[in-house]
């Protein structure tokens, strides 16, 4: 199966390095019945989560490992909420590398935790948060064997504007955007795709719409969240690398960034579950939350809107147990009881 570097090699330039692949990308973009009639609009999801290590990001990692092989390098090394450290073992662990993730201690959810252990990451687990995280990263910028695989890699940002392309193949130009935001690198890599395809084949630019957790808004505050705050623990982040670039985009497309309560977050991903049968975690569920949030706002009636829906809702099944909308029926062995129930 072709990945994300084949299948755009003409906009992604890995110079002389080798191709490689773990089959990421081509994910589903879905018509919403439930959200497209809800806001009066065509609204598709795209399922992220449908990547090899179930999220985005593997669209990016897969550039950057591509291009560490090729310049020898020995460690990955990331900051991650979960899906980064997630994304970054499985690839360490197929392409010969060593992992090393630095993590939030006691924020990250289980399923993002038990991938890197199973694909024998270093884990290390600081007291502190994701921004204390990346700080430590950045210093290991100059050691020769080790590849920061965080967004502040431009390969990163390479190879995840592809999911702009892959939207523009399937249903052509669209209106609006509607993504969550943690660390800023998806937004601007989508912005970036989509230029790239204006300029290429004269699509449309869609308006970018960027939705934070209220806990953790630094963008819409205009400020670093010290200690930021959200179930969403994906976008659990106070001082994201790329707000300049975030800004930059939704100002250009004439979009926004605006904050959604957890709320508001759990609401939409308990209603994308039980309406289009898409399990994401919840901060997958930010564009959603948005789009329903804003619709008014934003003149959302009418429009062609993409919602990224970034990981897979089994990465955090403590919040699928406390939040999901059914519930377990115990009871004997027995057809009688397991009638009554289903009827
Ligand atoms: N959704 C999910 C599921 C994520 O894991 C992230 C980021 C985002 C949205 C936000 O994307 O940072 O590019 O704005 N997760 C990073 C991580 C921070 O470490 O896995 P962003």
């Amino acid at each position: 199966m072709n990945g994300i570097i084949e299948n755009y090699k003409e906009f992604i330039d890995i110079g002389d390095a080798n191709p490689i692949s773990m089959g990421e990308g081509s994910t589903p973009l879905l018509n919403s019945n439930f959200l497209s009639k809800k806001i009066g609009a065509d609204v598709f999801i795209k399922v992220e989560g449908c990547n090899p290590s179930g999220s985005f990001k593997d669209r990016g990692m897969v550039v950057a490992v591509c291009m560490a092989l090729h310049r020898k390098k020995r460690v990955l090394v990331c900051a991650s909420t979960g899906n980064t450290s997630a994304s970054a073992s499985a690839y360490a662990a197929k392409f010969g590398l060593v992992s090393a993730i630095i993590v939030p201690n006691g924020n990250i959810a289980k399923g993002k935790l038990s991938q890197a252990m199973a694909f024998g990451a270093k884990i290390i687990a600081i007291n502190g948060s994701f921004d204390d995280a990346l700080n430590i990263v950045r210093k290991l910028e100059d050691y020769d064997e080790i590849e920061i695989v965080n967004s502040i890699n431009p390969y990163r940002i390479e190879g995840q504007k592809s999911a702009a392309f892959e939207i523009l193949d399937d249903i052509g130009e669209i209106d609006s955007l509607c993504i969550p935001v943690g660390n800023a690198g998806n937004i601007t890599a989508y912005w970036k795709g989509f230029k790239e395809y204006n300029s290429k084949f004269g699509f449309k630019l869609p308006k970018m719409y960027g939705f934070q957790a209220e806990g953790a808004s630094p963008i819409v505050k205009n400020e670093i969240i010290e200690n930021p705050e959200t179930i969403a623990t994906a976008i659990r982040i106070g001082n994201p690398a790329s707000w300049d670039k975030a800004n930059e985009a939704v100002t250009y497309s004439d979009g926004a960034i605006k904050a959604v309560s957890d709320e508001e977050i759990i609401d939409s991903y308990v209603n994308l579950a039980r309406h289009d049968g898409v399990f994401c975690e919840p901060a997958s569920a930010a564009g959603i939350a948005g789009l329903i949030k804003y619709s008014k706002n934003y003149k959302f009636d009418g429009q062609k809107i993409v919602c990224v829906v970034t990981g897979n809702g089994l990465k955090d099944p403590s919040t699928s147990e406390k939040h999901a909308s059914s519930k377990i029926f115990e009871v004997n062995s027995n057809l009688d009881d397991v009638l009554k129930i289903i009827n």
